[in-house]
């Protein structure tokens, strides 16, 4: 198996590693950068659990190779909290209970984050949409939507 040496920023910090062709983007994150905020729940892009930004935009990391992600971007679910401040996605959901056993949440937040950069005003209808590739067997998604509501009426206020 031939190996490559790639080089990503990963919230903010540079990190190289030599990886197998074969290797996907959610073991290089959690199994060689020990990032394992961002989880597996199925490994056949259904469930969201592994989503992450790469330059800024979500995707499921269990169906992106680690050498497509060399030179780029990504950000996971580890990057959200800035200088010990909980972003106000996160807040949403802890102040929302938009969590029950917590496995589908750093996907969820992910994708919520990326839809708020977007789309800083999103309708009920638009969030639902955002996040109709993460499953969730919980929740029944209502809390969900009112955690990205949250963080939507207090985004504005907080990030530049
Ligand atoms: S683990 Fe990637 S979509 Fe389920
Ligand atoms: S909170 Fe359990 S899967 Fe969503």
């Amino acid at each position: 198996m031939s190996t490559h040496n790639i080089t990503v920023q990963v919230n903010g910090a540079r990190q190289s590693a030599e990886v197998e062709s074969r290797l996907l983007l959610v073991h290089l994150l959690r199994e060689v950068f020990r990032l394992t905020g961002t989880h597996i729940g199925c490994d056949t892009t259904h469930c969201g659990a592994c989503t992450v930004l790469l330059d800024g935009e979500p995707v499921k990391s269990c169906t992106v190779l680690a050498v497509q992600a060399d030179g780029r971007e990504i950000m996971t679910v580890e990057g959200l909290e800035q200088g010990g401040a909980l972003d106000p996605v996160q807040e949403g959901f802890w102040q929302e209970h938009g969590l029950q056993c917590g496995f589908c949440t750093p996907g969820m937040m992910m994708t919520a984050y990326a839809l708020l950069k977007r789309n800083p005003d999103p309708s009920e209808e638009q969030i639902r949409e955002a996040i109709s590739g993460n499953l969730c067997r919980c929740t029944g998604y209502v809390n969900i939507v009112k955690a990205i509501q949250y963080a939507a009426a207090k985004r504005p206020a907080e990030v530049t």
